[in-house]
């Protein structure tokens, strides 16, 4: 039997933090093996709000390329390649803009909440309205079974789903509705307690080195309860516990929460401790990213390999969707 189709994007805004990998980047990289996985650099999608200095993109893209393949992408594995390489996503995005009733886009929830979200850019583009019908594009153009994504990316899903139902009814069955693949992410806020991200200034970047990755540990957020050294504190509420959820052994958590309720250990030797089984952790990652910075060119070159694979795939399901339209 073949194996099922997965497929993903990510929007090019800048280096990719701990937030991203721990939301979606970790699970891309264990579904390659079960799945034949398509991942790409939504480039086109970050125009929505990068259009006043558009120029970024093409470095953010890149960054966000050697991100990927630090963190475990495999080429051999996945098929990688940016949006804008393939206009076929632009050709079926006009298409499907043709049957998707404005109000279903108006009353999708992430358009009004980016809006009061991103506060220095004005984000009310024709373009950005549409961007759920970008995103159905390149869904459907792969035929994927299933998307990874975050839960806050649901209603978009459903939304693809209703657009296929309505294409496939409207002209012949073509597209298939995407199934969403929703992971559990462990609740990682960034050093100040607030959501991680790049705008707040909060973030622990995958290209961090070590410096900045111990110095980001001590600038960490505790309980903000536990004012002196001999405060007992709360694992539960402090910002930094999770962070040894997921990096430090067991047994090394338990004792923590102990040491910690009972003040037999400060936040600074908390502190000291998860630097260094976090360091532990991300080091095959910063490894990987020094290797791969020898060979840039080697990065394009996977994303060129990548685009021609997938190009084929797209290719074919346009035609199809035109056959169906009797457009050809
Ligand atoms: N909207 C996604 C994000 O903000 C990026 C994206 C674009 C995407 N097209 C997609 C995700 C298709 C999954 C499938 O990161
Ligand atoms: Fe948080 Fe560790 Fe300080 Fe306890 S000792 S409050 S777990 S940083």
């Amino acid at each position: 039997m073949k194996a099922k189709r997965i497929l993903s994007g990510m929007q090019p805004s800048g280096k990719l933090h701990l937030g991203n990998y721990f939301g979606a980047l970790k699970n891309w990289v264990s579904l390659q093996d079960e799945y034949e996985c398509f991942y790409f650099i939504a480039d086109w999608h970050a125009l929505s709000s990068l259009y006043e200095g558009p120029g970024r993109i093409k470095d953010f893209s890149f960054e966000v390329a050697i991100d990927w393949l630090s963190a475990g992408l495999d080429p051999e594995k996945c098929t990688m390649f940016l949006q804008s390489e393939i206009p076929e996503h632009a050709e079926l995005h006009l298409i499907l803009s043709m049957i998707v009733p404005v109000p279903w886009l108006e009353r999708n929830p992430t358009y009004k909440e980016k809006q009061d979200e991103v506060k220095n850019v004005e984000m009310n583009s024709y373009g950005f309205l549409g961007y759920p019908v970008l995103q159905t594009a390149d869904i459907v153009l792969y035929k994927a079974d299933f998307v990874p994504v975050g839960i806050d990316q649901a209603p978009h899903l459903e939304l693809s789903r209703e657009i296929v139902r309505r294409f496939n009814k409207l002209y012949k069955k073509v597209f298939i509705e995407p199934g969403a693949k929703i992971s559990d992410v462990p609740k990682l806020n960034g050093v100040d307690g607030r959501k991680m991200s790049k705008s707040y200034n909060n973030a622990i970047f995958l290209s961090d080195n070590e410096k900045e990755v111990s110095k980001k540990v001590q600038s960490m957020l505790t309980d903000p309860a536990r004012a002196r050294r001999d405060d007992p504190g709360n694992p539960d509420v402090c910002n930094l516990y999770p962070f040894h959820k997921i990096y430090s052994p067991k047994a090394l958590q338990d004792e923590i929460a102990v040491d910690c309720r009972t003040a037999k250990i400060g936040c600074g030797d908390c502190k000291k401790m998860l630097s260094q089984t976090m360091l532990e952790g991300m080091r095959p990652m910063m490894e990987k990213r020094q290797d791969i910075l020898t060979r840039p060119d080697e990065v394009k070159e996977i994303l060129r390999e990548g685009t021609l694979k997938a190009q084929a795939v797209a290719k074919s399901t346009l035609e199809l969707a035109k056959q169906a339209m009797k457009l050809k």
